[in-house]
């Protein structure tokens, strides 16, 4: 089998209803992170680690997220002319990319989502990023998930340890560590309740997966929710091969959610060039008088 990976598939046909209003008419995976919509930076993260074919699952009132990875000649010709230099390199950088959109015609789950790419991936392993999981690049997981492919030739799931309170939000997997970060998964649950999960270990949203995934997806029933769940088919796809995960321990942001998202955009605009120094300033200014009224 193909070891390169050049294909992500990125589920974008989500409601969004956690950021009602926001969400009613505009895709979720369009609202802005200081600068960028969320779902660039998952493409961003894969684009650093030579994927180059990009299958996004859309779904009504997404249109805005094909605009946006789309060239734009006239705002191109108008920053040339302006010498806006810098503000045209950040928008082309991505032109090199190729994106294909794929309608989901029902909100059928992340595992329908996916089996929506089965005639466009092929017999080819792929990444699956989901955009409202932020990761930090300096951490490089997705690039360590993909060496680990290579050297497994097995699917590789990023995870990270959650309070048990929160494992209802994740699946969970039930794993042995076969050495520093990288666990032999034995099963896996999705959203269980505290009682039932068999770890603390999360699958977070980003998966090297192979072309068999398919197949078992096509088998899986509705499981949580009525939706037919990745997780599901994974485990399915367990009984024929193995899969690994892969312990993340750099920074994560729920961005799916107010609060992660919140966070997500003040460490990222800390982060950034032109507004780190103002808004540090700031946000001391702000933490000072919350304390000072405490
Ligand atoms: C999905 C998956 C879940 C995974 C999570 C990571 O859930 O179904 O297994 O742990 O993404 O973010 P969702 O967040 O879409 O409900």
């Amino acid at each position: 089998m193909n070891r390169m990976i050049k294909k992500a598939i990125l589920p974008a046909g989500g409601l969004g209803t956690r950021f009602l209003p926001a969400t009613k008419a505009s895709p979720k995976e369009m609202l802005p992170i200081v600068d960028k919509p969320m779902i660039q930076y998952a493409v961003e993260e894969a684009q650093a680690c030579g994927i180059e074919d990009f299958i996004i699952i859309t779904g009504k009132h997404k249109r805005a997220i094909e605009d946006h990875f789309d060239s734009a000649f006239k705002l191109e010709e108008s920053l040339k002319k302006s010498g806006k230099k810098k503000l045209l390199e950040e928008i082309n950088r991505l032109n090199q990319l190729n994106f294909a959109y794929i309608r989901q015609r029902e909100a059928l789950g992340l595992g329908h989502a996916i089996l929506c790419a089965k005639p466009f991936v092929k017999d080819e392993p792929f990444a699956v990023l989901l955009s409202d999981d932020i990761i930090d690049t300096d951490a490089h997981l997705l690039r360590d998930m993909i060496n680990l492919y290579k050297e497994f030739e097995s699917p590789v799931l990023a995870l990270q340890k959650v309070p048990i309170s929160e494992v209802n939000k994740y699946g969970i997997i039930d794993g042995t560590k076969e050495k520093d970060k990288i666990y032999r998964v034995n099963n896996l649950i999705e959203k269980p309740s505290a009682a039932e999960a068999p770890s603390d270990l999360a699958i977070i949203g980003r998966y090297i997966l192979t072309p068999d995934l398919f197949g078992a997806l096509e088998d899986v029933r509705p499981g949580k929710g009525g939706e037919i769940q990745l997780t599901d088919a994974l485990s399915g796809l367990l009984k024929k091969r193995q899969i690994y995960g892969y312990l993340f321990t750099g920074k994560r942001y729920d961005a799916g959610d107010k609060l992660g998202y919140l966070k997500a955009t003040v460490d990222l605009a800390l982060k950034n060039t032109e507004l780190s120094v103002a808004f540090k300033e700031y946000l001391v200014k702000t933490v000072e008088k919350i304390k000072t009224k405490q």
